[in-house]
């Protein structure tokens, strides 16, 4: 059956325009004042809402196996959260373990996604080693399975980390593959050396895991790596950007006319380390990696999503329940799982946070949740847009809507959210997944299995 929703202001990363849409067969149909129902259509009324590109999250981590522990949310829960926020697409890393084969882990990922994902989803293929048999495979990713994004760690060292030569020759195989490389920037030697030494001084609690990983330990992994892109001639994709020295080497890199791009999160913008602070291991809730930062990067952040420093707002949605997961670090930080949730707040948040108050427009909004992440990363013009042909993944968002965050209320698997009480205006009325009504208000009446893998064409 086709739907024709009509009367919603359209709201794409360049304009907003009031007019129809016409939905059939999974696919946009019809965009245009002067598109009107056909017999049997089902016809939507979206006066006094905005019709958005439903949102795209490039960083998630879905039953990721990390730190002793698997992150709780799989891709049925992390797929049905991110729909109840108004995503519907997400990218997952797949990583294996140094010594691991890259293709024999996409088979793990594969496996693990398979029938579970309520919304479509592709994986970026994280690399932790460099020898002879990934330099073959690493083709194969591209060609084979559709993978054009591979992921590095400067930090997590012994455990994922690359070296600067390594780093290199990776650098050099995805771009002869017609791929390009995503990087988590931190020194890990810094890192890892930092947090031995507060352990030894008998320094275990949480404020410690903030400050083994200073910012400037952050800003030189990010402009050593954007270096080591420019001598290659690589595209070199940021994520989850915490600080002010690390936005400065974007800033830079992109002012130089660089390919370089810097994604953030909602919680670097929203919430700060004093929250280590807090008494009877609270502080471990906000436990990830990169840490929360100081208000003061809070400003620089807005700052440069506002002026295209930052083109991408991820999640890193890694959510460890608090009554047992992070319980594991309670008598060392260096134990605590590390990450958080996101997944459904990311675009009320930014929506709140960033467009009520008049921090970034509702086109930038959707430029930087679905369009851009859709554009980077080889998923447009299927995702990120509402245009003929592309995917009817589309969320009717009411601006007026009101909502308390709360775990009580989630649809992670968490039993704790980190934006607990946190008051949000605006919110997603109606969500379709390529054409099927997957929710409408406040309930999911998706599919489970619904999701596909999307394969991506070389750059
Ligand atoms: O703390 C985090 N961010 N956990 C997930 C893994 C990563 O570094 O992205
Ligand atoms: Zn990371
Ligand atoms: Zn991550």
């Amino acid at each position: 059956m086709a739907i024709l929703i009509q009367n919603a202001e359209v709201v794409s990363a360049t304009e907003t325009k009031r007019t129809n849409v016409r939905v059939e067969h999974e696919k946009i149909a019809a965009v245009g004042e002067d598109v009107v129902a056909e017999s049997g259509d089902e016809i939507v009324d979206g006066s006094d809402q905005l019709l958005i590109p439903g949102g795209v999250d490039p960083h998630v981590h879905m039953a990721l196996p990390f730190m002793g522990t698997v992150s709780i949310d799989d891709f049925e829960s992390g797929t049905i959260a991110g729909i109840m926020g108004g995503t519907t697409s997400l990218i997952d890393f797949a990583i294996p373990a140094k010594g691991e084969s890259l293709l024999e882990t996409l088979d793990v990922w594969y496996e693990k996604s398979a029938g579970k994902a309520a919304h479509d989803y592709t994986f970026h293929m994280a690399v932790v080693d460099w020898d002879e048999r990934i330099a073959e495979e690493i083709p194969k990713v591209v060609s084979d399975h559709g993978i054009t994004s591979f992921k590095i760690f400067m930090a997590y060292k012994g455990v994922f980390d690359v070296n600067d030569e390594q780093i290199f020759h990776i650098l050099e195989a995805t771009k002869a593959a017609g791929g390009f490389v995503n990087v988590h920037a931190v020194n890990g030697d810094i890192q890892l050396m930092l947090a031995d030494r507060f352990a030894e001084q008998g320094n275990t609690d949480t404020r410690y895991h903030a400050l083994a990983q200073p910012p400037r330990a952050e800003g030189e992994a990010t402009g050593r790596v954007i270096d080591l892109g420019a001598i290659v001639e690589q595209q070199v994709y940021i994520v989850h950007v915490t600080c002010e020295p690390a936005v400065e080497r974007i800033a830079a890199a992109r002012a130089r006319g660089e390919p370089v791009w810097g994604e953030t999160c909602p919680q670097y913008l929203l919430l700060d380390d004093s929250l280590y602070d807090l008494p009877d291991f609270e502080g471990a809730k906000y436990v990830l990696s990169p840490p929360l930062r100081k208000k003061k990067d809070q400003d620089v952040l807005w700052r440069a999503l506002a002026d295209n420093e930052i083109s991408v707002m991820g999640t890193d949605h890694c959510a460890f329940t608090f009554s047992e997961q992070k319980q594991m670090g309670r008598d060392d930080f260096r134990l605590i799982p590390n990450g958080f949730m996101g997944l459904q707040e990311r675009l009320p948040l930014l929506y709140t946070h960033g467009v009520t108050k008049g921090r970034i427009s509702a086109n930038r909004w959707v430029e930087l949740c679905s369009t851009n992440p859709a554009k980077i990363f080889g998923l447009y013009p299927r995702k990120g847009t509402i245009e003929v042909g592309s995917d009817a993944d589309l969320v009717l968002w009411d601006p007026a809507a009101t909502d308390t965050i709360s775990a009580e209320t989630h649809f992670s698997r968490c039993d704790y959210n980190v934006y607990e009480g946190f008051e949000t205006m605006g919110g997603p009325t109606k969500v379709w997944v390529r054409g099927e009504l997957a929710a409408s208000e406040g309930e999911f009446v998706g599919t489970v299995g619904r999701g596909e893998f999307v394969k991506r064409p070389p750059r």
